[in-house]
């Protein structure tokens, strides 16, 4: 049988309602046996201090460890205001500390960004590459995914459209591709 990895997937929304939310959820269901995605959550994060992080508080370490544990990571995010939404970025720079003890490192890593405006949040999908290549997790580059007009991905009932569908299924299918290929 072939390795199962585990994939960290952080969304870059903290609202309910969040498409980017439920489009993670969609890539758990679509992804191949050899992936097992989980959401890491993000929203209770203490904004980076390197002040507090001298006694980290529970919620650093507990990040820290869940996303220490796991093979690889996939960022699932909005573009907010032509960058990576704030909580997303604080959770960059905590598992990044304490120095020399990132959490990040040699990671294969993807970013899939979704936004209901036309450019699909290009802007926070090449930040997000930036921060990436200095903590040296290697990001997936073909196929690029900025997923825009989300607001039709899909209907009323939550079901992800069937128009949709082949392009989720050949990002995630080339993300198990690139972890296999990448994790040391
Ligand atoms: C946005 N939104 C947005 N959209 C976009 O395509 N480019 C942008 O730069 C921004 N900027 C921005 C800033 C802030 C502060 C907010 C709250 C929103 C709109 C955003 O894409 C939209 O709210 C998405 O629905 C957010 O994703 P979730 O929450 O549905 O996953």
């Amino acid at each position: 049988m072939s390795k199962v990895y585990s994939v960290a997937v952080l969304v870059g929304s903290l609202r309910k309602a969040s498409i980017n939310r439920k489009v993670a959820l969609a890539l758990a269901d679509l992804a191949p046996a050899t992936l097992s995605l989980k959401i890491i959550e993000i929203g209770d994060l203490p904004l980076y201090n390197e002040d507090i992080d001298v006694n980290p508080p529970a919620s650093y370490t507990a990040f820290r460890q869940a996303l220490g544990g796991c093979d690889a990571v996939l960022f699932v995010t909005p573009e907010y205001n032509r960058s990576v939404p704030a909580p997303l970025k604080n959770a960059i720079d905590v598992g990044s500390r304490p120095y020399g003890q990132s959490s990040w490192g040699n990671k294969p890593g993807a970013v899939i960004s979704v936004s209901p405006g036309a450019v699909g949040g290009f802007g926070a999908n090449h930040h997000l590459r930036q921060s990436m290549v200095f903590l040296n997790v290697p990001m997936m580059q073909q196929p690029e995914a900025y997923v825009g007009n989300a607001g039709a991905l899909f209907d009323d009932a939550g079901h992800l459209s069937e128009k949709s569908k082949p392009f989720l299924q050949s990002f995630i299918d080339a993300f198990a591709t690139w972890v296999e290929q990448h994790k040391k």
